[in-house]
């Protein structure tokens, strides 16, 4: 591919200002700098810096991000930063043909909540971790305000009633892991859920991480607001529903 439609699919701007950047030497490949917009690259595993500001080549792009507390997951945040904002320019100028620029959270996490959010620009792979059919479940530890007992347990498992769907909805497991802190795996993502589950059986959640997606765990040496490409092996993983 040209260096210039590189830079374009990657995001970082026009056509034309990409070509721009090329033509001033701002990029640089193997560690020599390339001044011909039109140089033909084999895009696999491609690495280059634009400006000096390491980049890797992904066709499409799948990655993690570990949610700090006070960041919303909109673009138009109504009362704290973006989660966007975390992000490096390119992936939220990402072109996507046809659809929504950049890359986009699979599923929203509240204000308050941490952990591990996915953003990608594939909408397929976006369709397919929301769909009822694809039950991937997500693990959550919370941390509740009255120690919990094995009563809360079970009917955390057994189904609560929320207020706006008469079907119960239930856990997928649960145990507690310490007096206050309750691990949750849930297939389904209705909003406000864990909360609402656990104050449906009479407790409160103080606060609420995300831990995995799958097998997919957060991994310890991501640091709040930090995010990294997910590999290949992962996002198949993730596809194939494990
Ligand atoms: N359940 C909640 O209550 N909040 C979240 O952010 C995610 C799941």
């Amino acid at each position: 591919m040209q260096l210039q439609d590189i830079l374009y699919t990657q995001g970082f701007g026009t056509r034309r200002v990409c070509a721009g950047l090329v033509q001033q030497g701002f990029v640089a490949t193997g560690g020599a700098v390339v001044t011909d917009p039109a140089a033909d690259l084999p895009t696999d595993g491609l690495r280059f810096t634009v400006q000096g500001a390491a980049w890797e080549y992904h066709d499409k792009a799948y990655l993690m991000l570990h949610k700090p507390a006070g960041t919303e997951c909109s673009q138009k945040p109504s009362t704290w930063p973006s989660i966007y904002t975390l992000l490096p320019s390119p992936l939220r100028l990402r072109p996507n043909k046809g659809a929504v620029q950049g890359v986009q959270a699979i599923g929203r996490l509240d204000q308050d909540t941490t952990g591990l959010l996915l953003l990608t620009d594939d909408g397929q792979f976006i369709h397919r971790m929301g769909s009822p059919r694809h039950h991937v479940p997500k693990v959550y530890e919370a941390t509740v305000k009255h120690p919990l007992d094995a009563a809360q347990i079970e009917r955390l498992l057994a189904g609560v009633v929320l207020d706006d769907d008469p079907k119960p909805v239930r856990a997928a497991a649960g145990e507690a892991v310490g007096p206050l802190h309750l691990r949750l795996p849930l297939t389904e993502g209705k909003y406000h859920q864990v909360k609402r589950m656990v104050a449906a059986v009479g407790n409160r959640v103080e606060a609420l991480h995300r831990s995995a997606i799958g097998a997919l765990a957060l991994p310890e040496d991501l640091t709040p607001g930090q995010w990294r490409w997910l590999s290949a092996a992962q996002v198949q993983q993730l596809r194939d529903g494990r």
